[in-house]
């Protein structure tokens, strides 16, 4: 069984972008930690890990590779036999994996009804069914925290004044530059199940928090000229995704729980 003075962490998604920094953050932080990197694809995951070893050379913590494909459900139940059998507990999960499909159905890389399905299936219920099986696994730490990657309330925000496109002229088709809306229905969602597991884990002592990095360069949405138009809106570095959610990892936040954090604000209020 694990250690006790390290901290087990699982970070999905975590071969590249802001998941990739995450557990690059924790590797290097002062605390001690053990963190499975799992990546969907096992080849990407050895890629991450061989730069992890170039980056953050002089590290004594620890990172191990996990194949897990938050969509598929024996992925999931083989990633958790394995923490269960070798570490028998996990102090922290993070369900950062995550995809925006809008632009592949711009370009029409797939139908409308793919698009929303597939995006639910990986941000939402992806998420629920990471986080149902590994329950059992953190209410075995003595200090277990749940962490969501999500938006700063997307519904709240669009309530008020944000839309990420400007005012569109009448007429059909509708001619988006920037389209996400289905990945923003998800994340808005992926706020109530926030809600919920905070709910249902609170006698059993589990943290929980939505964490919102902001918007930051990635590959989300596919890459190519999608990550130029991210570039184009200011998109900052992928590190500070990382950074955040490290510090919800090590305790700053933990007058927090049950909100979504950002470094611009907590919702609800
Ligand atoms: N970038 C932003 O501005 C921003 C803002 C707010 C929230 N977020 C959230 O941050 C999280 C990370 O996104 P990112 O920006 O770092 O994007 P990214 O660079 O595209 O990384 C997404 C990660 O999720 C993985 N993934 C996709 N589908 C998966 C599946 N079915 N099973 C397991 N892993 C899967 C990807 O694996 P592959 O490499 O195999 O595709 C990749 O490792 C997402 O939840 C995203 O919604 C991002």
């Amino acid at each position: 069984m694990g250690s006790l003075d390290k901290k087990i962490v699982l970070v999905t998604g975590a071969n590249t972008g802001i998941g990739y920094e995450i557990v690059k953050a924790l590797l290097e932080s002062s605390r001690s930690y053990h963190v499975y990197l799992c990546s969907r694809d096992l080849e990407k995951g050895k890629k991450a890990i061989e730069r992890l070893r170039t980056e953050s050379p002089n590290v004594t913590n620890t990172v191990e590779l996990l194949q897990l494909d938050v969509t598929d459900d024996d992925s999931i139940q083989k990633a958790y036999e394995h923490v269960q059998s070798t570490q028998g507990r996990l102090d922290v999960l993070i369900n950062n994996a995550g995809a925006s499909y809008d632009f592949a159905f711009k370009d029409g890389k797939m139908t409308l009804r793919e698009c929303f399905n597939k995006a639910y299936d990986t941000n939402l219920t992806g998420a629920h069914v990471v986080t149902y099986t590994f329950v059992p696994l953190l209410l075995k730490s003595s200090d277990p925290r749940l962490l969501f990657v999500a938006g700063l309330s997307m519904l709240t925000q669009a309530a008020e004044k944000y839309f990420p496109t400007p005012p569109l002229p009448a007429g059909w088709p509708k001619n988006v530059d920037f389209e996400t809306i289905a990945y923003r229905c998800t994340k808005t969602a992926l706020s109530m199940l926030m809600l919920d597991w905070n709910h249902k884990l609170k006698a059993d002592g589990v943290k929980v928090w939505s964490v919102s990095p902001g918007l930051l360069l990635t590959d989300l949405g596919g890459g190519g000229y999608v990550r130029e138009m991210l570039k184009e809106r200011g998109a900052g570095p992928a590190s500070e995704g990382g950074a955040i959610m490290k510090s919800v990892v090590e305790g700053e936040w933990d007058a927090y729980v049950g909100k979504i954090v950002s470094k611009d604000g907590i919702v609800p209020r």
